[in-house]
């Protein structure tokens, strides 16, 4: 398979903290739509055109599919044939930390499970390592140095060059990186949920990542799909909220139709959809390392990217904005 030689000429790469990484401003993630239950041609074709538009960033996780590990194993068959050639070209992580089997060693934080994962994502992606090992969710109940040694080991063992965090809160997340930063393997990056919709990392998050020069990729900027065009009128077939899996159809409140109907005529007015002024909005400040969109399809794919054609809002715009978003 050959790619576009000009895949890295558009796409600009932002520095992961203070690490020697860059991300592309956009990557793909890969918990929806990459399953088993999913056409393969269509993923495929949404990985190429990604990459063929210098994406360089795959997001997976132990249990994204559906089935659980299916994403994984579909990627790895995808590096073995059409990416083949590619790996040192790509950022590819993964994570462990919710419910992937069952028992009492199957979830969480303990060395037990975080170890076994890694071990099984690997060998699903047919991999030897991976770029970046996060831990998904912060484990109440393990004590944190024994979750960040295990993240250390992991790099010892030659099974991941970076670790990260994810839905790490400040204070915790100021814990974890600091016991991360005295065995000696620093977090690369923390992932967390941002939107137009979804502003907690203005809380306290951000603020500790830029502190201690730590990247920041955010995860559903479309709010899985709501801070789209697609339910101004109604729910369409084939639309997340339509599966009823994780967007359910009643978060569509007409007081939501309401709002995203205002932010998309300032989208239309800026030349942008919806979708693409949300993204556009993550990115408009330096502070973020990249957006992480899911897609359904390569058309969506195209369609995001157009984003970073304008990444800039005038003071108006954003006060427009912030006065449409306070309804919320
Ligand atoms: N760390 C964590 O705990 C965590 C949690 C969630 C996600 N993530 C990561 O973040 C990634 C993205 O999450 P997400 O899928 O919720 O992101 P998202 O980008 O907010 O939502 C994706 C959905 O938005 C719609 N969409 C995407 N591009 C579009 C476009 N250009 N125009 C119109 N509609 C568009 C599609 O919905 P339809 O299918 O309805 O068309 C698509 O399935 C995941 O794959 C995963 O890697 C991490």
């Amino acid at each position: 398979m050959t790619f576009n030689p000009d895949r890295y000429s558009t796409m600009p790469y932002r520095r992961c903290g203070k690490s020697g990484i860059k991300l592309p401003a956009i990557s793909l993630g890969l918990w929806q739509n990459f399953g088993d239950i999913d056409i393969k041609d269509v993923f495929r074709e949404s990985l190429f055109t990604a990459f063929d538009h210098g994406i360089t960033h795959f997001d997976l996780a132990n249990n994204y599919g559906p089935s659980e590990g299916s994403a994984e194993q579909n990627f790895g068959d995808i590096l073995q044939t059409d990416f083949r050639g590619y790996r040192d070209e790509l950022l590819i992580s993964t994570k462990a930390g919710y419910t992937m089997w069952a028992g009492p060693y199957g979830d969480w934080g303990s060395r037990k499970y975080l170890m076994a994962s890694i071990h099984q994502s690997l060998k699903r992606m047919k991999l030897d390592y991976v770029d970046i090992f996060y831990h998904h969710r912060p484990d109440p109940n393990t004590a944190l140095e024994e979750t960040m040694k295990t993240l250390h080991d992991i790099v010892q063992q030659g099974k991941a060059l970076y670790v990260g965090l994810s839905n790490y809160p400040p204070d915790v997340a100021k814990r974890a990186v600091h016991i991360l930063k005295a065995l000696g393997t620093p977090c690369l990056i923390h992932q967390h949920k941002y939107s137009m919709l979804v502003r907690i990392p203005e809380e306290g998050l951000l603020e500790m990542l830029r502190e201690k020069e730590i990247g920041a990729i955010a995860f559903s900027p479309l709010a899985q799909g709501l801070l789209t065009d697609k339910y101004l009128s109604g729910v369409p077939a084939g639309s997340r909220a339509s599966r009823e899996h994780f967007l359910k159809s009643t978060a569509i409140t007409a007081e939501l139709v309401m709002l995203l109907t205002q932010l998309n005529e300032l989208a239309l007015q800026r030349g942008q959809t919806l979708a693409q002024m949300a993204i556009a909005w993550l990115l408009k400040d330096t502070g973020l390392t990249s957006v992480l969109v899911g897609v359904r399809n390569r058309e969506q794919v195209l369609s995001s990217l157009k984003a970073l054609e304008n990444l800039h809002f005038t003071r108006e715009e954003l006060n427009h904005i912030t006065a449409i978003l306070a309804a919320v």
